[in-house]
């Protein structure tokens, strides 16, 4: 039987990795000119992290964290996300002694058993970008506006961002009291998970996947009702800063994100346009995460994005990024394989895409194979070229040609002359 890639996971091949190319240039470009500095960490950690970062009555580290003794019988867990593991290398790495806001992004892939669906895999790529030591609302909409500015960017049309705030632990106290009677008013309908959840973390009941327990949460009390006067000052100064930089919002009371570190400001970019996982980016504030995981009280902000997402978003909106694969010049050889191959390689060193034959290829199917290939320019290489050192170059698109030295110079300066732009 033949081996198969396991459940939930893709190869990305040659035409579509291009897409993933584009999201993830584009992205780190629109972070450069935020003024976010890129930051790489494992792709495992200890499952600690997690447990006590995205928290331990999340459905993340409940039901989908791929979590594996190791060979020191340490248990490692591949990571579902960027967020906890970003937080732990600021500690441990003391970037709160920089300047704050101190800015980073990340380009990760994130590992959830959950059920494979269109845009949903279990393993999925993530850009995201987190914000630490700043409890200024003035950010919160700065994180907004730089996710905007990526959609708009990639040429991203229509899609909705939905707010809302979800208070600081003092004001979820009496929400908790209130959503803990709902709830309980609904037990026998919620499934066992969400039974210990009730006790410990009711909030979580309310993003639950499984069926009975969303229809309940539809009808829960909001925590948007119960916010305290500063969580309702600095939601209401989010809503303002975002009017003022001209961008669009709903504020969603219904949205409480699926991980525990959140606190006040919650959003989400939805689209319409690729089934039933639309949300393409969720982030919010965390305020208490950096406390949670040993450091100081160091409030942070943050998003990721599911890059999977956004390509079914951008198929669905005919967006192609226009990648050229045509190579420069096509170097066909009459028996001078040897010259041919040295001109192609300092072509190459000098950074033009050269091509030449490997397949024995009479010098017809070499000529033709230059035009399968789209080759902007093509030379014919022969022994009589070789010793004076000069050859026709062919401009493929127009049939014009000229003549060059064989040197990387001269081949340099007639490809620079036009040739048509791709389809
Ligand atoms: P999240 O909402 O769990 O948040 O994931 C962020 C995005 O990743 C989602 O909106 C979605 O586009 C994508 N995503 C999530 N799960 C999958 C999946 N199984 N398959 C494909 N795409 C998926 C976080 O991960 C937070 N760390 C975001 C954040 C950063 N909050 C603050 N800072």
């Amino acid at each position: 039987m033949k081996i198969k890639a396991p459940r939930g996971t893709v190869d990305i091949l040659p035409d579509e990795i291009e897409n993933y190319k584009y999201v993830q240039r584009v992205a780190a470009e629109t972070a450069r000119v935020f003024g976010f500095s890129e930051i790489s960490t494992p792709v495992f950690e200890h499952t600690e992290l997690f447990e006590r970062g995205v928290g331990d009555t999340t459905d993340v580290v409940q039901k989908e964290m791929y979590t594996f003794p190791d060979k020191s019988e340490r248990s490692i867990t591949l990571r579902p996300e960027g967020t906890a593991s970003v937080a732990r290398a600021y500690l441990e790495h003391s970037l709160y002694a920089l300047p704050a806001p101190v800015k980073l992004f990340y380009d990760i892939t994130c590992y959830r058993y959950e059920k494979p669906q269109t845009g949903r895999l279990r393993e999925f790529h993530q850009f995201g970008a987190e914000v630490f030591g700043t409890a200024e609302p003035s950010i919160d909409a700065e994180i907004i506006a730089f996710v905007n500015s990526i959609f708009k960017n990639i040429g991203i049309k229509n899609l909705v961002l939905n707010i809302n705030s979800i208070g600081c632990p003092s004001c979820r106290k009496e929400f908790n009291a209130a959503l803990t009677e709902y709830l309980k008013s609904n037990y026998d309908s919620l499934c066992t998970t969400c039974h210990g959840r009730l006790e410990r973390n009711p909030m979580r009941v309310l993003d639950c996947k499984n069926k009975s327990c969303k229809q309940i949460a539809e009808g829960a009390p909001a925590i948007l009702d119960f916010i305290c006067t500063d969580c309702r000052s600095h939601f209401e100064e989010v809503q303002k800063l975002l009017n003022a930089v001209g961008i669009s919002y709903n504020i969603d009371p219904s949205i409480v994100r699926g991980l525990d570190y959140y606190t006040r400001t919650v959003f989400e970019f939805v689209s319409t346009e690729i089934g039933a996982q639309g949300t393409v980016c969720g982030g919010g504030r965390y305020d208490n995460l950096i406390e949670l995981l040993g450091g100081g009280e160091i409030p942070g902000i943050g998003f990721a994005m599911g890059i999977e997402r956004i390509i079914l978003v951008m198929k669905a909106q005919g967006i192609v990024p226009k990648v050229s694969k045509r190579p420069d010049v096509y170097i066909a050889s009459a028996g001078e394989g040897g010259a041919v191959l040295s001109l192609v390689c300092g072509l190459r060193d000098a950074g033009v895409y050269a091509e030449c034959d490997h397949a024995g290829r009479s010098l017809k199917a070499q000529m033709k194979n230059a035009g399968r290939m789209g080759a902007r320019f093509s030379m014919v290489i022969g022994g009589d070229e070789v010793v004076a050192g000069k050859a026709n170059i062919k401009n493929m698109d127009d049939g014009t040609v000229a003549q060059t030295g064989l040197d990387i110079l001269s081949i340099k300066n007639n490809l620079s002359q036009g040739t048509k732009e791709d389809e």
